[in-house]
């Protein structure tokens, strides 16, 4: 096991005011019910963001959190990195306005894109900045609007995707004889597959015009049970992976925090791993899909809970349109 350069600080999170529920949808005229996607999902609840409520403002609220918990002031914030598929501007960076409203003066800000893996990816890129001597202290939000850039009318998405903020802090290990920290890391690309979890307008290739949004081109399509195939594959190699890496088993880990996609797929990946169901963080059901956000939402959910404490080591699991996936191992 290598000895770990960097730790995580602090944890917070953000979400909007707004709760859905699942008859809330049905009752906007989807054709879904409630006990449909509980049982195909696990999500009963999630947050909306209304009007005001905007990802940097989110990002800021959560971070704050983090850097009061971690004790990090603003000034000493080296590099903000935020993962995100729903940025609040195309350009620039969300990063950019979210060090605006924190203060920190002296960052380097910017976006990470790689979907539901994003704050898994900004907490590599990181801790790797950690590592060649570049940083100190990282600021790796994960945070979406998701609601934006759904079609309320498709029930094979709306029921899924929600919206969210969460935050955490990296520090460079300053004890040489720490255990704390990050153990080991993952992540893996395919994009073969792109169209089956895409937005295929309103990018570059495909800019905004009456023919897109007549054809409804400009909001995400997912091909379901396809994707699902895929997650449960790639979360198990993720899991392997990270935990080959840093030499330990499955029953080292106190508690696996997987990208909260849908319980069923939380449920696959921890038998593959070997991890009873009681060593799984879920907060699915409260959160719905909130894609980078979910895991350091999760994270900071564990650790309000108490179960993510002192000593505890955490194997976090993602895994995303792109396809993108990948995996982390931490002690606290
Ligand atoms: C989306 C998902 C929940 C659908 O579940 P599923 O078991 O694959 O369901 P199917 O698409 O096969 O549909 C089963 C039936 O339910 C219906 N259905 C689909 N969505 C529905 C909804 N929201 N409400 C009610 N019924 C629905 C279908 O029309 C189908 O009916 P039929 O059997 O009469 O044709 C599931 O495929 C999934 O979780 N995929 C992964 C998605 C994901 O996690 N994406 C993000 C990755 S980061």
């Amino acid at each position: 096991m290598k000895r770990p350069l960097a730790y995580i600080a602090g944890t917070g999170h953000a979400v909007p005011k707004q709760v859905v529920t699942n008859a809330d949808i049905a009752a906007m005229g989807v054709d879904t019910n409630d006990q449909w996607i509980i049982e195909r999902t696990g999500i009963r609840q999630r947050h909306i963001a209304k009007h005001g409520e905007t990802l940097a403002s989110l990002s800021a609220e959560a971070s704050r959190q983090a850097m009061a918990r971690a004790g990090v002031q603003a000034g000493e914030i080296d590099v903000i990195i935020l993962g995100t598929a729903t940025p609040d501007h195309l350009l620039p960076s969300t990063a950019v306005e979210i060090q605006t409203l924190l203060g920190c003066t002296r960052a380097a800000a910017f976006d990470v894109a790689a979907a539901c893996s994003g704050w898994l990816y900004a907490a590599i890129v990181g801790e790797s900045l950690i590592a060649s001597g570049s940083a100190d202290t990282v600021l790796v939000i994960g945070a979406e609007m998701l609601s934006t850039i759904v079609d309320w009318t498709d029930r094979n998405t709306c029921i899924l995707f929600a919206d969210g903020a969460g935050a955490t802090v990296l520090r460079r290990s300053r004890d040489r004889t720490a255990a704390k920290g990050v153990l080991s890391s993952f992540m893996r690309s395919d994009g073969a597959l792109t169209e089956l979890l895409w937005r295929p307008a309103g990018g570059a290739a495909e800019p905004f015009s009456p023919e897109v949004f007549e054809q409804k081109r400009q909001y995400v399509r997912m091909a379901g049970r396809e994707v699902f195939k895929h997650a449960v594959r790639s979360m198990a190699e993720a899991t392997d992976r990270a935990l080959d890496a840093a030499k330990i088993t499955a029953a080292d880990v106190d508690l696996l925090i997987p990208h909260q996609a849908n319980v069923r797929i939380i449920e696959a990946t921890a038998k593959h791993a070997g991890i009873s169901m009681d060593k799984v963080f879920v907060n699915v059901d409260r959160f719905g899909n909130t894609s980078a956000a979910s895991i350091p939402i999760a994270l900071n959910d564990a650790v309000e809970q108490g179960r993510v404490r002192e000593g505890t080591t955490v194997l976090f699991a993602a895994f995303g349109a792109g396809f993108t996936w990948g995996s982390l191992v931490a002690r606290f």
